[in-house]
């Protein structure tokens, strides 16, 4: 196809503001989808993602309209996914970008408007929606042009619901959007903006032509992974895929190579002929690095073999999450996992739990300090239990972060007091509109793991946004803290936190395991400590009476099911020492923030 005729885009929207429904709206208009097979949000493929309605994995489709191929590069819509996000802008020529017509742009959104200006990306930019009564798009309209100097004129308007204004849109696409540069003659650079694996054909990676041709029976070389395939199939999404025997510069496609592994075929890899290789890859490749960790456990110590094979196939599928073995004395055997983010966090265990069976303790998430000993050495610590003794360190630094956050200007308050409390530094605040105003602060990661989303999102009642990158490190006055049941530590509920907190902490944490833990036959005392200090402590009376002699004689029957009741409930116990712990008050003690 002549590169001329040619336009790659993707579209950069808020979660709500009706990106899948847009989309749906052009596969209907270019007649790519028959209109019997055309389901709601045709473009989300994956279960969890059509539940919690937003886009993990990049898909890509490619449509015809008016002599001109249109390929989608679909974004993943979360900040967790950030470099996916780049990688896909990377493939693009313009973009779209979507505003709810109701509501206006979000941080997020504004964030990866950014990214597209630093590709050099053409944005057209449409206010979505405009068939709500609620849609302001004038208002809305003078915002984007504050923010990002769009000319306000030029700003199309749509609905993506009804279909109004959609065909101007991709008449507009075509027109603005530059035709995709590149050499036919030069050795192959294709990138990779994303890859999944498919339990039949292996990995199936989206690739986007740069420089040369590839065809369905070359020899290529992975330069970052430095691996060499027979290409199996490339092909097209039309959506549905369709092999084709050549890609050329600029065009959008598929590529299978027998690759078992998405590591081998990371986003942002560069691919090129064995034969005759590029000099370079293609600029901007990063290895994504896990931000926040948590220890999984399987409830069943049977199902651990179970685990480590659920945790070895969900990466086949997930480059960017790690795990290594891990034994907590209470817990047993599990894995520390590391994750791109909160987000991430919650889908993986999603997956193993729903896509595998298991059932799982996570631990307090957490994140990995900087520590420098007292011989000047650096240690990464991604665990609590592997931080050194108190005495042995002189210095720990904890990850940071930037976070950009947009709100109503009646917010500004409510935020300024969470943000205080979770250690944050105001960095500015610039009013995009009278009535919102874009605040920036610098935070520590850790403060954020928790439960920062949920509780901004509930003290604006939704309607801030935010997006976060990082920011390096900072030292900072941190210290572990861990808890004792009956003078033994337990692994488990060890944490590292800011020394201000630990007090508070340790003490809401040592009352809520007072009510968890049953009554043994002697006295428990729980204890939070800092080093050999203690600072908090409850203790769990022991119990009087046999069980057994509540059943005064008599009735059998209702003392056997009251045995076999304690069985079943024994075999769910971890014991600490000599202290019985049902696995009930891992699970709701790991909760609280
Ligand atoms: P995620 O998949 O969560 O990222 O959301 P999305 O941006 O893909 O939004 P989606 O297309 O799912 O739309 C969100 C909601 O807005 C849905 O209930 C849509 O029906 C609705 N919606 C989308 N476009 C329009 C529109 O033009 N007008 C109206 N009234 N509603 C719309």
């Amino acid at each position: 196809l002549d590169q001329s005729h040619i336009r790659n885009i993707s579209i950069i929207a808020h979660i709500d503001h009706g990106k899948s429904t847009l989309s749906d709206r052009i596969l209907e208009l270019t007649k790519a989808v028959d209109p019997r097979l055309m389901r709601e949000q045709y473009l989300d493929s994956m279960d969890i993602e059509r539940e919690r309605g937003i886009t993990i994995k990049a898909q890509n489709a490619s449509v015809e309209w008016r002599g001109y191929r249109i390929n989608l590069i679909d974004t993943p819509g979360h900040v967790d996914f950030g470099y996916e996000v780049s990688r896909s802008l990377a493939a693009c020529e313009g973009v779209i970008l979507l505003v709810d017509a109701s509501q206006g742009i979000e941080a997020q959104t504004l964030a990866n408007c950014y990214l597209a200006l630093e590709h050099d990306l053409e944005i057209v930019a449409a206010l979505n929606k405009i068939d709500l009564p609620a849609a302001e798009p004038d208002l809305y309209a003078s915002e984007i042009e504050n923010v990002l100097g769009i000319d306000r004129t030029s700003i199309l308007r749509i609905s993506a619901k009804t279909g109004e204004g959609v065909a101007e849109l991709l008449d507009a696409v075509v027109e603005r959007v530059p035709q995709p540069a590149g050499d036919r003659n030069a050795p192959l650079q294709a990138l990779i903006f994303d890859s999944l694996y498919d339990q039949y054909r292996g990995v199936v990676s989206s690739l986007r032509v740069v420089n040369g041709v590839i065809h369905s029976n070359d020899r290529v070389t992975f330069m970052q992974a430095q691996r060499t395939h027979e290409v199996e199939e490339i092909g097209a999404r039309r959506p549905i895929m369709t092999p084709v025997t050549e890609l050329g510069p600029g065009e959008v496609g598929y590529l299978i190579a027998g690759i078992k592994d998405v590591g081998e075929a990371r986003s942002g890899e560069t691919i090129t002929h064995a034969y005759q290789p590029a000099a370079t890859p293609l600029p901007g490749y990063e290895h994504p690095k896990p931000m926040v960790f948590c220890g999984l456990y399987p409830i069943d110590g049977d199902e651990y073999e179970e685990l480590r094979d659920s945790l070895d196939k969900l990466m086949l599928n997930d480059a960017s999450f790690t795990f290594e073995p891990e034994t907590s004395a209470a817990l047993g055997f599990g894995f520390r996992c590391g994750f791109l983010g909160l987000l991430h966090m919650e889908i993986v265990r999603e997956r193993l739990e729903r896509e595998f069976g298991l059932s799982l303790i996570a631990t307090t998430p957490s994140v990995g300090y900087r520590v420098i000993d007292t011989k000047g050495e650096l240690l990464e610590v991604a665990n609590p239990s592997a931080m050194p003794a108190a005495n042995l360190i002189s210095e720990i630094a904890e990850p940071m972060l930037k976070v950009n956050i947009i709100t109503p200007s009646t917010y500004i308050g409510t935020i300024m007091e969470l943000a205080q409390s979770k250690r944050g530094e105001l960095v500015k605040m610039d009013y995009l509109s009278p009535e919102r105003v874009e605040i920036n602060y610098r935070l520590p990661l850790a403060e954020i793991v928790i439960d920062f989303f949920d509780t901004l999102k509930s003290r604006t009642k939704g309607y801030a946004s935010l997006d976060y990158e990082s920011d390096g490190y900072q030292p900072a006055s941190l210290t572990k803290l861990d808890i004792l049941i009956a003078g033994e530590p337990v692994d488990a509920f060890s944490t590292i936190i800011h020394k201000d907190k630990a007090y508070d902490y340790g003490r809401r944490l040592v009352a809520k395991l007072r009510e968890l833990i049953p009554r043994q036959s002697f006295d428990v005392p729980i204890q939070a400590a800092i080093g050999t200090k203690v600072i908090a402590r409850e203790t769990v009376k022991a119990y009087r009476k046999d069980v057994i002699a509540k059943c005064y004689g008599g009735d059998i029957t209702r003392k056997r099911k009251l045995l076999e009741k304690q069985k079943e409930g024994k075999r769910r116990m971890k014991s600490v020492g000599r202290v019985e712990i049902p696995q009930e008050a891992f699970v709701s003690a790991l909760s609280i923030g």
